[in-house]
């Protein structure tokens, strides 16, 4: 599995996402299609930029019953999609549904990952308000196995929990990673954070890059910076 960089496309309307892809030219990063884009234009604007040859997530962190994620999977698998998202504590069932419900009928299918907490719950929260006892990181772990036996592809975790999911989830099990910065760009609201390189060096299978690309100065040249340090394994300075 080759690693990739991930443009997390936080843009609220077609027109600013497509100017914003532009700028790239003929580079077709593989971008990140989140919840305010999705439901401000619809399934079109995931067709439009597929249709432009550009590798698409999906992130809509589907949690339903089995039978509606079924259905709704293979309404997005039909978008052409590359990866796409649920929560594992959806259990077992309902992601094993989603995988069918994803498998188009070529025999394809997108990249499933799963989110296991959401990083804006504390520890204080999980036991106080859902009831989970556990330190986190036990927590994450053991939600990431329940993605392992359902046979998704993968968890979103922090670089620094990539690690322990691949020594106890197996070296094939992805690591989609956010919380990313590079060493003297603004941490914004990300609290634990790692560079591209280091997430490289940390085992990180996909890092998702949001404002370090879309807000700079130079997109394009912090995309590269992105691919030279974590694909590459290079340092910057
Ligand atoms: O701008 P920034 O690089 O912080 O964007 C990171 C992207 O990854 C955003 O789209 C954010 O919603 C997403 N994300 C995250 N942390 C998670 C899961 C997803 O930052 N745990």
């Amino acid at each position: 599995m080759k690693k990739d960089v991930i443009v997390a496309c936080d843009f609220p309307s077609r027109s600013e996402v497509m100017e914003f892809l532009q700028l790239f030219g003929k580079r077709k990063p593989f971008v990140k299609i989140g919840m305010e884009l999705f439901y401000s234009e619809g399934p079109e604007i995931v067709r439009e930029i597929k249709k432009r040859g550009y590798k698409i997530f999906l992130d809509l962190k589907l949690h339903d019953i089995p039978n509606t994620v079924e259905r709704a999977m293979r309404s997005l698998s039909m978008l052409d999609i590359d990866m796409v998202n649920l929560h594992t504590a959806g259990t077992i069932k309902m992601m094993q549904a989603a995988l069918r419900g994803l498998v188009r009928p070529d025999g394809t299918r997108p990249i499933l990952i799963g989110v296991t907490q959401l990083t804006s719950t504390d520890e204080k929260e999980l036991k106080e308000q859902l009831l989970v006892n556990g330190a986190m990181d036990d927590v994450v772990i053991a939600y990431a196995k329940l993605g392992v036996a359902a046979g998704i592809d993968g968890v979103v975790c922090s670089p620094l929990e990539a690690g322990k999911v691949k020594e106890e989830c197996g070296e094939t099990f992805l690591t989609v990673t956010p919380g990313i910065r590079f060493k003297d760009s603004k941490k914004d609201d990300q609290a634990r954070i790692t560079t591209p390189y280091e997430a490289s060096r940390m085992g990180c299978d996909y890092i998702v890059v949001g404002r370090p690309v879309t807000q700079a100065t130079d997109p394009v040249g912090a995309y590269e910076r992105c691919i030279w340090e974590f694909v590459y394994g290079k340092e910057s300075e």
